[in-house]
């Protein structure tokens, strides 16, 4: 099983952008997670294109966007144009999730799944086998350092078997509260991929904050 982590950029210090990138291109950061807020799926308004086509030159990882947006089927184009290489929707905004699906894997991205934290794994069984990464939220989505989710361990259990059962080949990614002292039990659930944001950026020494996720 891969452990991934995905630090979010969200908690990153806006107005040195160029030297925060460089330190994820050297770190061992595995993917940068990039959280696009529209301000009517979460009560907030985050970065938007221009800000992923301006890191797209000097990063050297590929870019996991996470869409806290409705409607994301306009936006896939937009997006794969952007740079990204993972794309995540939010179950809660797509009726046609199968549509949305294929509609992101048709334009050559992975494509993922977040669910809120209220919203039950076993309403993916009918399309696990479809979906490249299913992002359990683990704090309710639109704001950085806030308080981890006791709750995602059953989650990320139940999902690892649905996962298993079914010979699907999916990841598990967790967003939200994600820290040196919740990693490894995560990891140990079932986990493969943690993005953290405040326990990165907001850290001392990133690049140690990254290494202790990672080895977790
Ligand atoms: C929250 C975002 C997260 C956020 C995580 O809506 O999806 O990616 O940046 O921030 P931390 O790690 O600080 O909880
Ligand atoms: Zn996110």
């Amino acid at each position: 099983m891969p452990r991934l982590v995905s630090p979010s950029l969200l908690a990153a210090d806006f107005l040195h952008l160029e030297k925060e990138i460089e330190m994820i291109n050297k770190s061992q950061a595995d993917w940068l997670h990039l959280d696009i807020m529209d301000g009517v799926f979460v009560p907030n308004i985050s970065y938007g294109i221009p800000v992923l086509e301006s890191i797209k030159p000097l990063l050297k990882k590929p870019m996991d966007v996470h869409l806290m947006i409705v409607d994301p089927d306009r936006y896939v184009e937009v997006f794969r144009k952007a740079g990204a290489e993972i794309l995540t929707v939010h179950y809660e905004a797509c009726p046609h999730l199968h549509r949305t699906i294929q509609h992101i894997k048709d334009n050559g991205m992975k494509a993922g799944v977040s669910l809120n934290p209220h919203t039950p794994v076993s309403l993916l069984k009918n399309i696990i086998n479809d979906v490249d990464m299913v992002l359990l939220m683990s704090v309710n989505p639109g704001f950085g350092g806030q308080k981890f989710i006791e709750n995602t361990y059953n989650k990320v259990i139940e999902l690892r078997k649905m996962i298993e059962q079914q010979g699907a080949s999916t990841i598990i990614q967790i967003d939200g509260g994600v820290d040196s002292t919740n990693a490894k039990a995560l990891y140990d659930a079932g986990a493969d991929c943690l993005v953290a944001g405040s326990a990165v950026f907001r850290s001392k020494d990133p690049l140690l904050a990254i290494e202790g996720l990672k080895n977790a």
